[in-house]
């Protein structure tokens, strides 16, 4: 049975990739450098080598691999992943993400790899007025770090369209679920909920009626692994949104979380965050027409399963 690589696996998606990857009976490499993901996250299975390394290392992948020979697909995943240390240090973003994905897409060439797999961002498109955004769509980042994954993703097609590699760029919205951790780009979830449990006022930036696209994480498993799992059916080079193609205001948010937890609306708004996108949702027809996915958990059963989970925390403190 061919091995995959997972970059990134002790994080908030790549965690519950590995766990998805190991349940289906597929062995796993996780390589992270733990500097925003969890030992705890990391999946204990036999089935799962853990490497503590960065994606920069073009020695250590290349040993992983040489260790692996039966290593035919890597999910990359790992990445300095927020807006606002991009802007407070956009060299090491460039090296985290575009250096990274260039040494990680080096060593897989060399070593036949059939499946790549990238996670991209809703942050390449920046503001559109068009919606739901389509992959057709222009694509101005609004950061370095929207830079930094588009120029990623670029070198992942290219290295898609020179050589015998499937590869798939996908485009996540704003995912949430558990493991998320409060201080990530899509973690207003988990903020609201740490402060809805604790019985603080969440603080709603703006006037709560500008909208995102939330998509929850077991959905977005699904989309990482089809691409992988349908490698030897179709050859694929391709960008796409995965999204719930639906807009869902921060004051509904917020409403369903106080519903879920048992508290009364009540937030504190302050100003506007400067250069925030008011509204943007994605569409998924894309990946819907070539691989057969859509997100199947509702808004609600997804705040309702993200609830439990950070109230299960509370309770084994
Ligand atoms: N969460 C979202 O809503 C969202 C939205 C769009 C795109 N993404 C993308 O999805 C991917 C996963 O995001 P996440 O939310 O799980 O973030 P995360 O921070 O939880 O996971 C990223 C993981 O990568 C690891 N990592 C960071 N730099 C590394 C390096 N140099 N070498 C090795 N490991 C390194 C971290 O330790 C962490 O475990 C990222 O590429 C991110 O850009 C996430």
């Amino acid at each position: 049975m061919d091995t995959v690589l997972i970059t990134g696996g002790a994080g908030f998606i790549g965690s519950h990739v590995t766990d998805a990857l190991v349940e289906s009976g597929i062995s796993v490499v996780v390589l992270d450098n733990l500097s925003t993901g969890n030992r705890r996250n990391i999946n204990l299975s036999p089935a799962v080598t853990f490497i503590e390394g960065d994606v920069r290392d073009d020695d250590l992948i290349e040993k992983i691999f040489k260790k692996n020979p039966s290593m035919s697909s890597v999910i990359h995943l790992a990445a300095q992943s927020k807006v606002g240390p991009s802007l407070n240090n956009p060299l090491e973003d460039l090296m985290i993400n575009v250096k990274g994905t260039v040494t990680l897409l080096e060593v897989a060439r060399r070593h036949e790899v059939k499946t790549f797999v990238y996670a991209s961002s809703a942050a390449v498109y920046g503001h559109v007025e068009n919606l739901p955004i389509t992959e057709e769509e222009h694509t101005k980042p609004l950061s370095p770090y929207g830079a930094s994954k588009l120029a990623a993703e670029q070198y992942v097609q290219t290295f898609g369209a020179l050589y015998d590699m499937n590869i798939s760029a996908l485009r996540f919205a704003n995912v949430y679920g558990p493991r998320q951790s409060a201080d990530t780009e899509a973690g207003v979830i988990t903020i609201f909920i740490e402060k809805l449990l604790s019985g603080r006022t969440p603080l709603i930036q703006g006037d709560g009626q500008q909208t995102r696209d939330f998509v929850y994480v077991d959905d977005v498993v699904k989309a990482v692994i089809t691409p992988f799992l349908r490698s030897n059916e179709t050859k694929v080079n391709g960008v796409f949104n995965v999204s719930s193609q639906s807009q869902t205001t921060i004051n509904q948010l917020l409403m369903v979380l106080c519903r879920e937890v048992g508290n009364t609306f009540n937030p504190d708004y302050s100003s506007e965050r400067p250069g925030d996108i008011k509204h943007s949702y994605l569409s998924h027809d894309k990946i819907t027409k070539i691989f057969n996915w859509k997100p199947h958990t509702s808004l609600n059963e997804g705040l309702k399963r993200t609830v439990q989970y950070y109230r299960s925390l509370l309770e084994d403190c």
